[in-house]
């Protein structure tokens, strides 16, 4: 293994940020140079590469069109579930893209305007993000398995001028219609959306509502090419909604200089990989993951990014991430643990890995969620590549940690995903802001400034942004993230600070779930918790104490709760079960011990709180839990 320049390129990157930055940034196009390569001016707001100009789109696609590269592939669609496999090369998807920016032009879209995308995971997705990046508009892109109630939180947040969408996505075998839920969203919102363009599947034709919605091949047929329009490096890219505690979703902000100069960096870096090269990202649009590693670095970087509409299970078969591996020529996969827990349940022996040819295959990594020790193990040992777990958020917008496959791998420690990134310094603190000694869990925070890329603030809403990341520890960004660092250095990952819960990749907040909940007619107080899942990390459990008075059963209680979850956050919370138990445990000040009670539905050693209302309650939750089958067995 050559040496790895890891230490001397962190330590660079912690003595000299600007300089290491600015020469990052050589790597990019712009259109003007910047003046400062960071600017704290506004303190404790910060950005990087004030004064610069440059178009992402025109990064991304045009300047490798411009430098030879427009006959490589930039993108290949692989959809099991339409048995459809198109390729776009770099001057194909250019193309496409500055017809869809003529388009969104055609609809009054102008730099700064805001344009939600909700698609499931068709190129034409891929496409509108492309192009609102092109004309400087501000894409948001709204995960599909969210609710009408969810995309209308983002509605009334943005104010979009338009949104983009699909008639429907496909699950598996299921098809499932999207345009009714945007219908629902628009008439929950209080900004009336003007205008829809809708891309209509052969899988299910969407009603369109006369004066607003379009049809997006039309709009394109009528529309011209739209050339890259010069932003500033400060100006928003996009902005990404995440969960936070409450039922407010978070708007971050990505800008385009810091983004496309770190995205790029790391696609090198951390992934290892070169223009040219093939990077599946095998995540969805809707999240950061997609965002990041789907869409922009790939394309920054020249590679050839694969947009997989499937699952890792089921289409068909557990064999599917094998076949695009060995089709497409994958050189590096990036997915959640959740997917291989999936794999390794339907196929534990790997047979169906056998079937393909992944000699071109050298690195597979996993992040979204803790990546259990024997996850890592069965990828490791039936794959015979390097497995790298790596730790970041939306609000980072790429690794915080990794083993940093580009500057020489560390030996592997599993259960961490290893050391900080350059350009990150990550700290372990107490209650006090002190740093912890090796071993010791606390608050995971990040010192200011925070590395190009990360969000300079949350949409119009600096005070919030305040609040949220850099009240609890001052001169640190607050990860929401607990953990610890050993003696060498390497981090781990634990749990969250928040009630923020992990569910197959995909953040979720209890809080959220819990205002659904309690919105329920019978029901009088409630917590949900999220428990151990042998698939999905984790998954949602509620507990609900009902109104005195109400005399109809558990089931009937239940199976509305469920529903109206699904309803209004959607089914990506996996939101599947709830109890209704006597009353809950609490400390004396009224604070719900969510805690205690997960560990107790998770089979976990727990000590109860001197603070405890009043302890034989946790006993009447231990039994109404065993009554359920808690804690299961895997
Ligand atoms: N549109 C509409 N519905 C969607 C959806 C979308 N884009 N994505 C998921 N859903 C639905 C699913 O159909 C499922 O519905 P159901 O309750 O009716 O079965 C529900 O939301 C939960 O979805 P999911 O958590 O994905 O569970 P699953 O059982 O369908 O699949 C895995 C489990 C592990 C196979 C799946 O989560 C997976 O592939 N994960 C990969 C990791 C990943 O993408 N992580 C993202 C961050 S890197
Ligand atoms: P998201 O913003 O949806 O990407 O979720 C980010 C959160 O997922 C982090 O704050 C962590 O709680 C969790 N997470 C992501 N990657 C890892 C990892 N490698 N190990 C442990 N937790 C992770």
């Amino acid at each position: 293994m050559a040496k790895s320049v890891y230490d001397e390129t962190y330590q660079r990157s912690m003595k000299e940020p600007a300089a290491f930055w600015a020469a990052a940034a050589e790597d990019i196009y712009w259109d003007k140079r910047w003046d400062r390569v960071f600017d704290d001016s506004r303190k404790p707001f910060a950005r990087w590469f004030t004064g610069g100009v440059l178009n992402t789109c025109y990064n991304a696609l045009d300047v490798h069109v411009d430098r030879g590269r427009g006959k490589q592939k930039a993108l290949v669609y692989d959809s099991p579930v339409t048995g459809t496999v198109k390729a776009y090369t770099y001057r194909e998807l250019r193309d496409a893209v500055a017809l869809c920016a003529g388009m969104l032009r055609r609809q009054g879209i102008e730099k700064g305007d805001r344009v939600i995308v909700y698609m499931p995971m068709v190129p034409e997705a891929v496409i509108a993000m492309l192009a609102c990046a092109r004309i400087g508009a501000i894409h948001s892109v709204v995960f599909g398995g969210f609710a009408s109630n969810e995309l209308a939180k983002r509605i009334d947040d943005s104010q979009p001028k338009l949104v983009l969408s699909g008639s429907c996505g496909i699950e598996v075998n299921r098809v499932i219609p999207y345009k009714p839920l945007l219908d629902g969203a628009i008439d929950l919102a209080r900004h009336k959306v003007p205008r829809c363009v809708i891309l209509q599947r052969p899988q299910e034709a969407a009603a369109m509502v006369r004066g607003r919605d379009r049809d997006w091949h039309e709009e394109i047929a009528a529309a011209t090419p739209a050339e890259c329009v010069p932003v500033a490096a400060t100006d928003p890219l996009y902005i990404l909604y995440t969960s936070g505690t409450t039922g407010i979703p978070k708007g971050v902000v990505r800008d385009n200089g810091g983004h496309a100069v770190a995205l790029k960096w790391s696609m090198g870096a951390v992934y290892g990989m070169g223009a040219g090269e093939v990077y599946w990202a095998a995540s969805d649009i809707g999240w950061v993951v997609g965002h990041s590693y789907i869409v922009y670095a790939p394309l920054l970087k020249g590679c050839t990014s694969i947009l997989y509409e499937g699952k890792p299970v089921g289409t068909p078969d557990p064999g599917a991430f094998w076949r695009l591996i060995a089709e497409h020529g994958v050189n590096a996969l990036f997915t959640a643990p959740t997917a291989f827990r999936a794999i390794k349940k339907e196929d534990p022996h790997g047979t169906y890995m056998s079937k393909y040819d992944l000699a071109r295959f050298r690195t597979l990594f996993l992040a979204g969620e803790r990546c259990d020790p024997d996850t890592l193990h069965w990828a490791e040992e039936r794959l015979k590549v390097p497995v790298v777990d790596h730790w970041w958020q939306t609000e980072t917008g790429w690794p915080i940690a990794a083993n940093c496959v580009g500057l020489g791998m560390l030996p592997v420690k599993a259960g961490s995903p290893t050391k900080a990134v350059p350009g990150y310094e990550v700290r372990v603190l107490g209650d006090d802001n002190r740093e912890l000694a090796p071993g010791q869990i606390g608050s995971i925070a990040l010192t200011l400034p925070l590395a190009p890329g990360c969000l300079p603030t949350l949409w119009n809403n600096d005070a919030g942004y305040e609040k949220s990341y850099l009240a609890k520890h001052p001169g640190h960004y607050l990860t929401g993230d607990a953990g610890y660092r050993d003696e060498d250095g390497y981090l781990y990952i634990m749990s969250r600070v928040d009630d923020i819960i992990n569910v197959a990749g995909h953040r979720l907040s209890t809080g959220a779930m819990e205002e659904v909940l309690s919105a329920h007619p019978d029901v009088a107080e409630c917590a949900v918790v999220g428990v151990a899942d042998e698939i999905k990390g984790e998954v949602p459990l509620g507990f609900v104490v009902t109104k005195a008075g109400v005399a109809r059963g558990e089931a009937e209680i239940v199976r509305e709760l469920v529903e109206k979850v699904r309803e209004q956050i959607g089914p990506v919370a996996a939101f599947k079960t709830a109890l209704v138990v006597k009353r809950l445990p609490k400390t004396r000040s009224g604070k719900i011990l969510r805690g205690t009670m997960k560990r107790i539905a998770d089979g976990q050693e727990y000590t109860a709180p001197a603070t405890i209302d009043d302890p034989a309650i946790l006993a009447e939750i231990t039994e109404a839990l065993g009554a359920k089958g808690y804690p299961k067995r895997f």
